[in-house]
C-alpha cells in the first residue's frame, strides 16, 4: 500500500502535530459476514480536530467500518478505539460520543421531526431545555422551520436526509460520522451541508468521518484521505498528496488511476477498433457493386 508517513499534517488553517493521542485508533479491525470479507485488518490513524474521507466502490467496505468504528455492529476481529473509548468493552462511551448519520437511516414516520429529535435528544440523557434549544439552532440552519410538527411520513427524502443529520449533530458530539451525507439532498442543501462541516471542522475544531462518492467535495472538505477496496486501505494520504502521487490533475482523476478504472474514452475504445454491424453492411454492399 502506498502510505505517506508524515507525523505533521498541515491543513488550511492549522498545522495538526500528530501525537499519541488520536480520535480513532484501529488496530486489525476485520469483519466478515459468512464468506464475505467486508473489512480486511484495517489500520487507521486519525488525528483529533481533522475530516477524513473514507473513499472506494461500492461494496468496498466503508458501510462496514463505520457501523465497527459506532460500536453498532462488533468486528470479527482487531478492535479500534474511537475517542479514547473502545468500541468492543466500552461501546456505550463511543455512542454516548460519537454523532452517526447512517446511510440508509430509519425514521419513525409516525413522529413529527420535533417528537424524533425530542426522542433523540433524550437518547443522548440531553436535559429538556438543552433539547429544545438545539432542536431550534438546527431546525433553523436546515431550513425546516415550520415543518416541525408535520410527521415524518410527509416528508421528502432529502427533507428527512435533513433531520437524520439533525439527529446526528443533536447531542454536539466530539466525533461525527457521516455516510453519505449528501445523497438525496438538492443542490443548495449540499452547499449548504458542506459549509457546515467544514464549519463544524474549523470553528467547532470536531473530528469528522465521512464516506462519500463524491470526489469532488472529499478534495474540498477532506484533511486526509483513505481508499478502501475490497476491505483493504490501499492508499491514505491528503488529497494533494495522493494526487501528487499518481500526476492526477484532481482528487477523482487520482481515484481512477489509482483503482484501474478506465475512463469512458477507454471503455468505448473498441468502437475505433471494431467497425460497426452497420460499417459492415456498407462495406459488404459496395464489394457487390463492384
Ligand atoms: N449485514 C450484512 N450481511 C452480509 N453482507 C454484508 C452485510 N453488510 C455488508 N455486507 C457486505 O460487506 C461488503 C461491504 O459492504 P459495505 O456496505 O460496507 O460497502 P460500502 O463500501 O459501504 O459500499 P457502498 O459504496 O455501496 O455504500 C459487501 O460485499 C456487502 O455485501
Ligand atoms: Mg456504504
Amino acid at each position: 500500500m502506498a502510505k505517506f508517513k508524515k507525523r505533521t499534517y498541515y491543513v488550511k488553517w492549522k498545522c495538526i502535530i500528530i501525537s499519541d493521542n488520536y480520535a480513532i485508533r484501529s488496530k486489525d479491525l476485520t469483519k466478515k459476514f459468512g464468506n464475505i470479507i467486508a473489512v480486511n485488518n484495517l489500520n487507521l490513524k486519525i488525528p483529533y480536530g481533522i475530516t477524513y474521507g473514507l473513499l472506494g466502490p461500492n461494496g468496498a467496505g466503508k458501510t462496514t467500518t463505520v457501523r465497527m468504528l459506532n460500536a453498532i455492529i462488533s468486528p470479527t476481529a482487531g478492535t479500534a478505539e474511537v475517542v479514547g473509548y473502545d468500541i468492543i468493552t466500552q461501546s456505550k462511551q463511543v455512542k454516548i460520543n460519537c454523532g452517526f448519520l447512517p446511510e440508509s437511516p430509519g425514521l419513525y414516520q409516525k413522529l413529527t421531526a420535533k417528537e424524533f429529535l425530542e426522542f433523540v435528544g433524550e437518547l443522548y440523557y440531553l436535559p429538556k431545555e438543552v433539547i429544545s434549544s438545539r432542536i431550534e439552532e438546527l431546525l433553523d440552519i436546515f431550513d425546516l422551520e415550520g415543518r416541525e410538527n408535520d410527521l415524518l411520513e410527509g416528508y421528502s427524502r432529502g427533507m428527512k436526509q435533513k433531520v437524520c443529520l439533525c439527529a446526528a449533530l443533536i447531542q454536539d458530539p466530539k466525533m461525527i460520522f457521516l455516510d453519505e451525507p449528501t445523497s438525496n439532498l438538492d443542490p443548495a442543501a449540499a452547499r449548504m451541508v458542506k459549509d457546515l462541516i467544514s464549519d463544524l471542522a474549523k470553528k467547532a475544531d470536531k473530528t469528522i468521518f465521512i464516506c462519500t462518492h463524491l470526489l469532488d467535495s472529499a478534495e474540498e472538505l477532506c484533511d486526509l484521505i483513505g481508499i478502501i477496496d475490497k476491505g483493504e486501505l490501499k492508499v491514505e494520504g491528503s488529497p494533494k498528496e495522493i494526487i501528487d502521487s499518481v500526476n492526477a490533475k484532481d482528487l477523482e482523476d487520482a481515484y481512477l488511476k489509482i483503482m484501474g478504472v478506465s475512463r469512458i474514452e477507454d471503455l468505448l475504445a473498441w468502437r475505433e477498433e471494431v467497425p460497426s454491424n452497420m460499417e459492415k453492411e456498407k462495406k459488404k454492399k459496395k464489394k457487390k457493386k463492384k
